[in-house]
This record gives structure tokens, sequence and C-alpha cells, in this order.
């Protein structure tokens, strides 16, 4: 497979699909799983300083072309991840993905997930529905740059900002992690989104408003990935709606370097990534594209 061999700037990666934050990825042995089935890393579900038990039911529901959710970004606290980490960190790379509600929890959260073997860091400031996290904070340039600057003092991993779509000003967004030092942004999180039943005329998911994945995101995302390309000359990485290898192909020409994949390991299954691996080597194979990087940005040519 070193066709399909990448760099995210310093970190390579044997594959260029991750699996996103927030599906399969809760535990070590979840993480191993897509680890075994041709993901080439996998971004650990967001893990803050504290426990946090998430919305409750239900949280997640099916529309045409995609899925919304507002999990409420529940998870065990960074504490109890290390034993979850240990396991997956023996059997790949896995990118530990954190939220905070500013600088200094950013910065301490990132030097636990490097102390337990995370490979890169992925700063969550997209969520589209977490009070106080999330695009709250992830929306204002000033922030983002504070953010992303305390996290690169306190870390020797590489640095990886998700941005959220929800906004008008995602140059200036991107702008602000490369100017504070950020190895790679990450595009896109959910669409911030809402199901109504009819029947009982209220708002399905219990939290009201959730974010919106699945094919239906992936022009969105692809534009977002383009839009940055334009901007920025640090690694992009895409994500948002990419079930098979031409969405892959996609956001590649779109100018990312690798990609990440959520909903379809739900909708498809585990072995999306198998698939996809073995669809990009046929196309490039077909149409004379010797690595990853040759593909890169091709459609801003
Ligand atoms: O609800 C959630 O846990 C979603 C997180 C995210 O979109 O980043």
């Amino acid at each position: 497979m070193t066709k399909l061999r990448t760099e995210v700037g310093a970190l390579t990666l044997e594959k260029p699909g991750m699996v996103a934050s927030g599906i399969m990825d809760e535990t070590g042995p979840s993480m191993e799983r897509m680890l075994r089935n041709g993901a080439g890393a996998v971004v650990s579900k967001s893990v803050g300083t504290e426990p946090k038990e998430g919305h409750s039911n239900p949280c997640f529901t099916e529309v045409e072309g995609g899925l919304v959710n507002a999990m409420g970004l529940p998870n065990p606290g960074i504490d109890a991840f290390a034993e979850e980490m240990e396991n997956a960190t023996r059997c790949g790379k896995i990118v530990g993905s954190i939220y905070g509600a500013g600088p200094d929890e950013f910065s301490a959260l990132a030097g636990r997930m490097e102390d337990y073997g995370a490979c890169a860091v992925e700063l969550n400031l997209s969520c589209p529905h977490a009070k106080g996290y999330g695009m709250e904070v992830g929306t204002d340039p000033a922030m983002v740059k504070a953010i992303v600057g305390a996290v690169k003092s306190a870390v020797s991993i590489p640095v990886w900002a998700k941005l959220t779509p929800n906004t008008h000003i995602l140059a200036d967004i991107g702008r602000a992690v490369q100017d504070a030092g950020g190895d790679a942004v990450v595009a896109i999180n959910t669409l911030k989104a809402m199901v109504i039943s009819p029947e009982f005329a209220r708002p399905v998911l219990s939290n009201r408003f959730g974010g919106l994945s699945g094919s239906a995101v992936k022009p969105v995302g692809v534009r977002a990935v383009y839009d940055l390309r334009t901007v920025l000359d640090i690694p992009i990485v895409g994500v948002g709606g990419i079930r098979c290898w031409r969405d892959a192909a996609e956001y590649i020409m779109a100018g990312a370097c690798a990609f990440q994949v959520g909903s379809a390991v739900l909708t498809e299954g585990v072995d999306v990534f198998e698939k996809i691996n073995r669809g990009l080597e046929r196309f490039m194979d077909d149409y004379g594209y010797r690595s990853i990087k040759e593909m890169e940005g091709a459609a801003h040519e």
C-alpha cells in the first residue's frame, strides 16, 4: 500500500483514511478494530477534563442523506481514558481528540494525550451544540490563536484543529490556526441542524439542535477544503460525508493530504476503509497518479 502512504506534516500515515472522532473510538478495543480494518489512524472520541454523561435520548436520528446527532460530548474524562489509549496505541496511530473551554484546559488535556502515546492531538473547536465548547470557542479567531498557541507550547506532538463549517469566516479561523503554529486543520465538523416530529410538534433530539453528518454534507466539506487550500500552507485533513473512494478523491483533489470517515463506518460497515483503499489504488493506477501527494489539490490546477 505504499502508493497510499501520505504525510500530514511530520506525521506519516501508511493509509490516508482515518476514523473521524465520535465513531468506534470510545474504547481501546473499538479503536483497535478499526486499525485492523484498514484505517491509517483513529481519532479518539473527544475527551474533556471531567467525565461527561452527554445528552439523554434521543440524541441521534437518521435523515435523508445523513444523520443528525447531539450526543453531548459523552466521555469518561481524561484520567479514565488513559487505559483505552494505552491499549489502542499498541496497535497503531491514535490521534487524541480533546475539547476544552480555553487555552489552559486545552493545553493540560493535550499534555495528557501526549503522555498516553497519541501521535497527534486534534482540538475540537467545532462541535456545533456544546455550551461553552466546540464552535462557541472555535469561531473567534483570537481565541483559536490563543488555544492553538498554548497547546503548541505544551506538547511536542503535532497539533491539529478541527474546524466548523458553521461560519462565514472559515478562512480567518484557518489563518489563526496557522499563525499560531498549528500543524494541520481538519475540515469539517457537522453542520448545525434540527429535525422536528410533526406528530409530536417537538424537535426529535432531546437537545433540540444537533449536527448533520453523512453524504449530504460532502459538497460543503469539499468546498471548505478547497477554500482553505487557497489561503493556507499547512496540511488539510478532509472530512464530511466520505463513503467511497470517489468521495475521498474529491477531498484530496480539493487540497486534502488525508481524510477521515465518520458516519459511513455506521452506514457502510467497518470494512469501508478496505473498500476505499482498494478503490483509490485502482483509480490512481488507471489515471497515472503515483502518490497521494500528486493528487493533492489537483482540482486547483
Ligand atoms: O455531541 C457530540 O458529542 C458531538 C461532538 C462533535 O460534533 O464534535
